[in-house]
């Protein structure tokens, strides 16, 4: 009676390992020690799986127990008990990711209706979602996707057993369309919050609305020591539970003049650590996959041409789009001495901004910090969004200077003045929502009822401008209606996860009778995604003066930007990094890469040219060697399978038809391009008089991108990415006509609203001439 009245009384109690073990395992199906607590406690079962535990789980159980977190165990629990929602500060490394979620699972009362009861821990980042799955699902002692799950976009590896979720934040909102009060689960953790990206942001104000209707379900707030206060503020005075870090002295390190090429600068700092530092790993903050794959190669071809007066090296990646068994070796020790008492092994990670708060590595003992990330930015003036290389915030820069002090005392080396530290960088990082189209935001809020958008509980709301922004184009797209209500087609839209024009583009495809065509098509526009956020905004003195562009750029030009003190290298990667990236172009080969590339060229665009590549991908059985011979990037045509049959999946679930035009059929192409331009009308330049191309509408000088497959210069085009430098150049183009323009998007394209430009003459006339068809068509009948 006693404790059937506690259960009432208390929605979330700590229940003691024993009740939890019989709970469960008198459930577990094969293991056949019923109700035998004493038994299963004996033989060291498992709570979650009822197998035996490994030596393993204890070895590193023993490991767990000595992070600052486990100090103050009982004391979070209790907190927890007493209070919905939570926040929790602590250093990187302390436990926060990896210990909080198996504490909170630990107390959390196994339900006895069947009704699950989940823990989902949210991430920023996929890698981190992923990693750290992986790490808590050997600590727990049970198999990656079954207790312990993770969910990032286009990839869910949870299942019916899960009961830890740990999954990005984009993905927990999307779960919120479908089940507005997250039923499912009994305690959120939203992670890595002082990261501030905007599915953090946007779930912040929306977790504050769940809470107040379901009095059961508890949030816990987690953060790095950065704006505890703020978040604090903003959950109505929710309790602040600090972790003590156990950080070490970092010693600061400036250099005396500002660096011309950090890359180069930060290679040069790894020779010199690993020839005249004492024992210790190094970790390298780079900007992105390519630089830091260069680095990598760089770095182990000049440490060997040392030969054996320094200790071998062991140089290791990492940035999101790594595949998991390469992720690992992060984690993996320094190699041995190449000889009994030769000079020792260093391990030495490249990475990008997830090794500031996202992953912890241990044995970090020196950090080369050149004070640069990829940030996205916006201006909704032209809208574009693009992923910039700038400057990180001084917030930042502490961060990554942390990560040398986790084990013992460090040193970290930034690749900038002193002067510039103090002067040049900003001291926070501005929050995504501030720097991001918010198009896709929107129409999540309005999918999930949110339609007050002006006074939904933002911690940070974005500027007006870029609302209205956000509200215009998804009426153009007609996913909102004059009044900003949610339309049907903006409600199958927001299924998509994608960016609202390609989500248009697939819906209306059945109706040019080349869905499958576009399903492709947006499959290998998808097959990269990242998740980069940010740290900070560009400041306004930061010139960009070019583009090296990507790999596939034949152009290179070598670029740079300066800032007052503090100069550096830059490039622009595409807007919201959809770079079609299944060519290879590898530096020994680019003529033969280039004639490969060429064979899947087709003259009206990019685009189709994509779509050539996955037919024949397929029609070749996705044979890997078929893919190397035709430098086409097999992992990346994986991947775009893959997003492909997700994206498919959601066009069945809508009984949207699957359906192409007949190959041979003069139209296939046609159609292909008309149901493009349904989707991205809002993203066409004309060809003016003087040869160059002008955004519709905006009227941006833009110049096509060296890397397209056109044999010509169309009239108009329509472009998937503006890339984003003192020479704008728009990427991923295919030729459209003039008078589809006006047939397929004439509300957007309707002359009263558009600004005097050639464009806007072209357009006169094509409306004339159609006006002049129709009535001849008339004056016929
Ligand atoms: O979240 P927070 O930064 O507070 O720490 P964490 O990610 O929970 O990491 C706690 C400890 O687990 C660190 O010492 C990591 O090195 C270790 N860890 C690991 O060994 N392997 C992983 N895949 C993840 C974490
Ligand atoms: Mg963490």
């Amino acid at each position: 009676m006693a404790t059937e009245r506690k259960r009432k009384v208390s929605l979330f109690d700590v229940v003691d390992e024993a009740t939890a073990l019989s709970g469960k395992i008198s459930k577990m199906n094969g293991v056949g020690v019923g109700g035998n607590l004493s038994l299963a406690q004996n033989l060291n079962l498992n709570r979650w799986n009822g197998r035996p535990y490994s030596q393993r789980y204890f070895d590193i159980l023993e490991k767990r127990k000595t992070l600052p977190v486990w100090q103050q165990k009982d004391e979070f629990l209790q907190a927890l008990n007493a209070n919905q929602s939570l926040i929790l500060v602590g250093e990187t490394g302390s436990g926060k990711t990896t210990q909080i979620p198996q504490f909170v699972l630990e107390a959390i009362k196994l339900d006895d209706k069947g009704k699950k009861m989940m823990v989902a821990c949210t991430q920023p980042r996929r890698v981190a979602a992923m990693s750290v799955s992986h790490r808590v699902a050997e600590e727990m002692d049970v198999t990656i996707g079954e207790e312990v799950g993770y969910s990032i976009r286009f990839e869910d590896k949870s299942s019916a057993r899960t009961i830890l979720k740990y999954l990005t934040d984009g993905m927990l909102l999307r779960e919120a369309m479908t089940d507005p009060l997250l039923e499912q689960y009994k305690v959120i953790i939203l992670d890595e919050a002082h990261e501030r990206t905007l599915a953090t942001d946007v779930l912040f104000g929306l977790l504050k609305e769940v809470l107040r209707n379901r009095p059961d379900l508890k949030l816990v707030v987690m953060s790095a020591t950065l704006e505890a206060e703020k978040f604090q503020a903003y959950f109505s005075g929710a309790p602040l539970m600090k972790v003590p870090g156990r950080l070490f002295p970092v010693e600061i390190f400036y250099t005396q003049d500002p660096e011309r090429d950090y890359l180069e600068a930060a290679i040069r700092t790894v020779v010199q650590i690993h020839m005249c530092e004492p024992p210790g790993d190094i970790l390298v903050f780079l900007t992105g996959e390519e630089e830091i794959e260069d680095a990598c190669k760089k770095i182990a071809k000049e440490v060997t041409n040392m030969g054996d007066q320094v200790g071998p090296i062991k140089a290791v990646p990492l940035y999101s789009t790594l595949p998991p068994a390469m992720q690992q070796k992060i984690f993996e020790p320094a190699p041995p001495p190449v000889k009994e008492g030769g000079p020792l092994g260093r391990k030495i990670v490249v990475s990008t901004n997830i090794a500031e708060t996202s992953l912890t590595i241990d044995g970090i003992v020196y950090v080369i910090d050149p004070g640069f990330a990829k940030q996205k930015v916006y201006n909704p003036r032209v809208r574009v969004e693009s992923l910039l290389v700038s400057p990180i915030s001084r917030a930042s820069a502490h961060q990554r200077s942390g990560r040398a002090g986790r084990t013992q005392p460090g040193k970290c080396f930034r690749l900038y003045t002193e002067k510039s530290f103090k002067n040049d960088l900003q001291p926070q990082t501005y929050p995504e929502i501030l720097r991001s189209n918010l198009a896709n935001t929107v129409l999540t809020l309005k999918k999930l009822g949110i339609d007050d958008l002006v006074h939904f509980d933002f911690m940070d709301p974005p500027a007006p401008e870029t609302l209205m922004r956000a509200l215009e184009v998804l009426n153009y797209l007609g996913a909102l209606d004059d009044e900003g209500n949610l339309t049907k087609m903006g409600e199958i839209m927001s299924e998509f996860p994608l960016d609202p024009q390609m989500s248009k583009m697939l819906v209306v495809s059945p109706g040019f009778n080349c869905s499958n065509e576009i399903l492709s098509i947006s499959a290998m526009l998808s097959g990269k995604i990242l998740l980069l956020s940010s740290t900070s905004l560009i400041p306004k003195f930061v010139t960009v003066l070019g583009c090296i562009g990507c790999v596939l750029c034949p152009v290179r030009l070598s670029s740079a930007i300066a800032l007052s003190g503090f100069h550096a290298t830059v490039w622009c990667v595409p807007q919201n990094l959809l770079i079609p990236n299944c060519f290879v172009r590898p530096r020994e080969a680019q003529k033969a890469a280039d004639e490969a590339k060429a064979q899947f060229g087709h003259i009206d665009g990019d685009h189709l040219t994509l779509l050539n590549v996955y037919h024949a991908y397929k029609q070749n059985n996705e044979d890997p060697s078929w893919c190397y011979e035709n430098f086409v990037n097999q992992r990346a045509m994986k991947n775009a399978d893959n997003v492909r049959q997700q994206l498919l999946r959601i066009m069945s679930r809508y009984n949207l038809k699957l359906c192409s035009t007949d190959f041979s059929s003069r139209e296939y192409y046609v159609n292909i391009r008309k149901a493009m331009l349904a989707g991205y009308f809002m993203q066409v330049a004309h060809l003016e008089r003087t040869g160059h191309y002008l955004t519709v509408k905006d009227n941006q000088v833009v110049h096509l991108h060296p890397s397209n497959c056109l044999d010509h210069k169309p009239e108009w085009v329509i472009y998937n990415e503006y890339v984003l430098t003192s020479r704008n150049f728009i990427r991923t183009v295919t030729d459209v006509r003039g008078e589809w323009l006006v047939d397929i998007a004439p509300h957007y394209y309707d002359l009263e609203n558009f600004p005097q430009c050639e464009a806007k003459r072209v357009l006169e006339k094509l409306y004339k001439k159609r006006e002049k068809d129709r009535e001849d068509k008339k004056n016929r009948k």
